[in-house]
């Protein structure tokens, strides 16, 4: 069977540079399948190409069987890919329930008649569950930006689910929470893919955190790919210890 992300020789170049750098892999449905590699890797790119946020130089993506490659954010994502971004994107001014119904109209906005009719009801529905699900039900009603900074990541994570996608790309979700905040999100993680059946890539530094979550590991460096394996692989892999020589990380 074909499997549900195939990405083959994808390159990015940006004037002289090479960001992305004939990079390969494939995602089967269900995975939890990690990117690391250390700050300028070409992480973000990767993903801002899979998301047609930019065009790929070289190489091809496909999803689902079919060539998804120069095609357009919002074609991608009505595909069922969406993403979450490196930094908080949530209107801090806005409430929470704001902010899920703006992702939700942003994702139905290719046919406004669907959300004028009944779909509005189920749009509410969903709108709770999806609250619910990432534990803000709570807090719905205060403006996000006033919430935990742990809490506006998910957030984040909320809105992307709203459009209830097959595969998410989650940038560096874990980046500025505490420990707890961290343990709540892994949870959050491994609970789309076990309870909603979504597939993700995840790029993310916190070492212990993507080894502990992810099925497989995609390490790159200044572009290239060193491995593709399971995490206790990939943390034993002279090369990829060699890639993070002179970094602060901690592969316990
Ligand atoms: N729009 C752009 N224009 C020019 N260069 C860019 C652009 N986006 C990224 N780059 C460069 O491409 C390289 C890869 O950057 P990228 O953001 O993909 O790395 P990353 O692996 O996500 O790093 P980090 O872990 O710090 O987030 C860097 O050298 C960066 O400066
Ligand atoms: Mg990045």
């Amino acid at each position: 069977m074909a499997h549900m992300l195939e990405v083959q020789s994808l390159s990015r170049r940006f004037g002289g540079l090479t960001a992305v750098s004939e990079v390969s892999f494939s995602v089967d449905k269900g995975e939890i399948f990690g990117i690391i590699g250390p700050n300028g890797a070409g992480k973000s790119t990767l993903f801002n190409v899979i998301a047609g946020h930019y065009r790929p130089s070289a190489g091809t993506v496909a999803f689902e069987g079919k060539d998804i490659s120069g095609r357009t954010s919002d074609e991608i994502a009505r595909r069922g890919i969406a993403r979450t971004f490196q930094a908080v994107n949530v209107f801090t001014q806005h409430t929470a329930e704001e902010n899920l119904r703006r992702a939700d109209v942003a994702h139905r906005s290719h046919n406004p008649f669907a959300y004028i009719s009944e779909r509005n009801r189920s749009g509410s529905a969903n709108l709770n569950e999806v609250a619910r699900f990432i534990g803000v039900a709570d807090v719905l009603g205060g403006a996000a930006g006033s919430l935990a900074y742990g809490l506006q990541k998910i957030l984040g994570i909320g809105m992307a689910i709203m459009a209830s996608p097959k595969l998410i790309l989650m940038d560096e979700p874990a980046a500025g929470l505490n420990p707890s905040e961290k343990k709540t999100a892994a949870k959050l993680i491994r609970r789309l893919r076990d309870e909603r059946g979504i597939t993700i890539l995840l790029v993310e530094h916190d070492m212990p955190l993507v080894m502990g979550v992810c099925d497989r590991i995609l390490v790159i460096n200044q572009g290239k790919p060193i491995t593709t394996g399971a995490p206790t692989a990939v943390k034993a892999n002279p090369a990829v210890i060699e890639a993070y020589l002179g970094e602060e990380y901690e592969f316990a």
